[in-house]
């Protein structure tokens, strides 16, 4: 949520500061801005907007050092003036902020100073210049000190050859080029200029200059960073041909799932390491899922297939909720943070409120972000960068991430499980999935006939009931298209009111033990004259309802939710398009949601 990007080297800085924001942009797209010093002091652009409309302006900046922003607003509404930089009274001073300054009335109070804009962030840049004495490290110390909430910044001052930087709850990265430092609020934005990196911890701040760098904590003591590399290919952050990267993230769900289970299971053994000692693991008595958005929903669809193989009560939590209702938690009960991004404030919150009382395991996708490391171990899915704010690919390796804890505590536990059948039906995964993909003129098809409806109703039984409530996210989130999803049964207590010819109702029909009953909801719909799109694992019976039908192939049922979310992805895409409207970066929405 809210990117920020900084350059500090002897390239022109303004235009990688551009193409960095770009990156950055699924993080907040309400308006961006860039600083540049320039041999007189430090020239500002910024733009109500996408990033794209500071393509012509920031060509006016000139120089070597600067920082930009990207801004998914809080407070404050979007336009020119709430964009970031911010700057101090005399402009010496420039800022950029990711994260929520809580105390922002009592520093304005303290400083009597009045701010220009609506953003909580502006009352940094005066507070720096309150504190400032020639020092600027130390005049952003101080004013850390004063400062309660969350912060990624990034700071530069006229007379300064230098970028402070400091983190508490907003990430922030740097990049080590050859003369140069490249920040950013991810990883995937300092990948085409350096492999080389560190990341800023909570409550620490550093300096970067032409002749090095320093951090230390906001107590004043110096620390050492360890430098990383990045492993993955910077191609992998590529729209590689794709008109958008979710329709390329989409059909990269062959590779990403191999990706999660590949060394990970044998016909007799699961390989991944968690810091649970096997006594632990035969005393849960509990395990309770928690994420949010997208996430939340492959924890309910692992819901069904963990208590299935552990015959342990299994919960599935909103982190939000969570982490405010003093939940009770007992030292045998295992909580599960699932996050792509590895950042999300309230899930982050949740973990830590959870860490008191009991284990913690992450299932993750961004390698290094602050919910991993938090979380102390894990299983990360391996999914690569997902661009895209609606999450696809992430999605279903969360439900795969999630199925490879439970095979793993299951082998501590009763090893019920038959392995080598789960194994067996991931090898075929690959080719189920290449299948669904190339039924994608036919989704297509189905959603020229129904992208000017104005709701959907998408119903499931069983771990297809939360497969329905994300195809019904994916389409809202993306289409605006009101949508919502159901367990099938539950329609005749309310839903079936809306049925009528303009309602299209998404139906999840495999053939398994609830088949006969997801028909009998079928045929209510259809005596009520609503349009049905069926999905099936066969489609015989169901010919008689609709044209409409996508099928896919059949699998284990632990891995069936897999296989039926892919044509919901594809359907929720085609209507966007067709609606012409930008899959990648949907209104309101950002991908990285670090404020709660
Ligand atoms: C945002 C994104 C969703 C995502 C949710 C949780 O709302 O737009 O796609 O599911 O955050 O994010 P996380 O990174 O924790 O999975």
């Amino acid at each position: 949520m809210c990117g920020i990007f900084g350059y500090l080297g002897n390239k022109q800085a303004s235009e990688i500061i551009f193409q960095g924001l770009q990156r950055l942009e699924y993080r907040g797209y309400d308006s961006a801005g860039i600083a540049v010093k320039n041999g007189t002091g430090i020239a500002l652009e910024k733009k109500k907007g996408r990033i794209h409309n500071l393509q012509e302006l920031s060509k006016n900046l000139k120089g070597t050092l600067g920082i930009g922003h990207t801004r998914w607003a809080t407070h404050g509404e979007p336009n020119d003036v709430n964009a970031h930089p911010h700057h101090s009274t005399d402009k010496k001073i420039m800022i950029v902020h990711n994260g929520i300054i809580e105390n922002f009335s009592a520093l304005k109070e303290f400083l009597n100073c009045s701010c220009i804009s609506a953003t909580d962030s502006e009352v940094l840049a005066h507070l720096i210049q309150h504190h400032y004495k020639g020092n600027l490290l130390e005049a952003v110390r101080l004013s850390l000190l004063q400062v309660e909430g969350t912060y990624g910044l990034a700071v530069m001052h006229q007379h300064h050859d230098e970028i402070i930087i400091a983190r508490n709850g907003s990430p922030l990265v740097v990049g080590l080029g050859k003369n140069e430092y490249i920040i950013s609020s991810d990883l995937a934005a300092i990948a085409p200029h350096t492999k080389k990196y560190f990341c800023l911890d909570d409550k620490q701040i550093g300096k970067l200059t032409p002749s090095g760098y320093e951090v230390k904590d906001l107590e004043n003591s110096a620390i050492t960073k360890e430098l990383e590399r990045i492993t993955w290919d910077v191609k992998s952050i590529e729209k590689k041909g794709f008109s958008h990267f979710m329709l390329k993230e989409i059909f990269e769900q062959p590779a990403s799932l191999k990706n999660c289970f590949r060394g990970r299971i044998t016909n007799d053994e699961i390989k991944v390491t968690l810091n649970l000692d096997d006594a632990f693991i035969k005393s849960i008595n509990r395990i309770i899922l928690v994420g949010c958005g997208t996430s939340w929903h492959s924890a309910l669809v692992a819901e069904y297939a963990m208590e299935k193989t552990l015959n342990i009560p299994v919960e599935v939590e909103y982190a939000s909720e969570f982490r405010y209702r003093n939940p009770i938690l007992h030292e045998n009960d295992l909580v599960v943070v699932i996050s792509q991004s590895g950042e999300t404030a309230d899930t982050l919150a949740a973990l830590k409120e959870a860490k008191k009382h009991c284990k913690t395991i992450g299932i993750i996708n961004v390698v290094g972000s602050t919910i991993a490391r938090e979380a102390g171990s894990g299983i990360y899915i391996h999914a690569g960068p997902e661009i895209g704010v609606a999450s696809t690919k992430a999605f279903t390796g969360q439900i795969l991430g999630l199925l490879l804890l439970a095979l793993y505590i299951d082998e501590k536990r009763e090893k019920t499980a038959n392995l080598k059948t789960i194994k067996d039906a991931l090898d075929n995964l690959e080719e189920h999935i290449k299948a669904i993909l190339e039924k994608n003129e036919d989704i297509k098809k189905i959603a020229e006939a129904y992208y000017n409806s104005t709701n959907f109703l998408f119903l499931g039984r069983g771990s297809n009931f939360p497969v329905a409530l994300e195809g019904a996210l994916k389409l809202k989130e993306i289409s605006y298209i009101h949508a919502e999803g159901y367990p099938a049964a539950e329609m005749k207590h309310g839903p079936i009111a809306l049925i009528d010819e303009h309602m299209p109702v998404v139906f999840i029909a495999n053939q398994n033990g609830l088949h006969d009953k997801i028909i009998s909801n079928m045929e209510e719909v259809y005596a009520r004259k609503g349009s049905i799109i069926a999905l099936t694992t066969d489609d015989r019976e169901l010919k008689k309802y609709t044209k409409h039908i996508i099928t896919v192939p059949e699998t284990i049922d632990l891995l069936q939710p897999i296989l039926n979310s892919i044509p919901l992805q594809l359907l929720a895409y085609h209507i966007a398009v067709l609606k012409n409207l930008d899959p990648d970066k949907p209104r309101n929405l950002a991908k990285s949601v670090t404020v709660e």
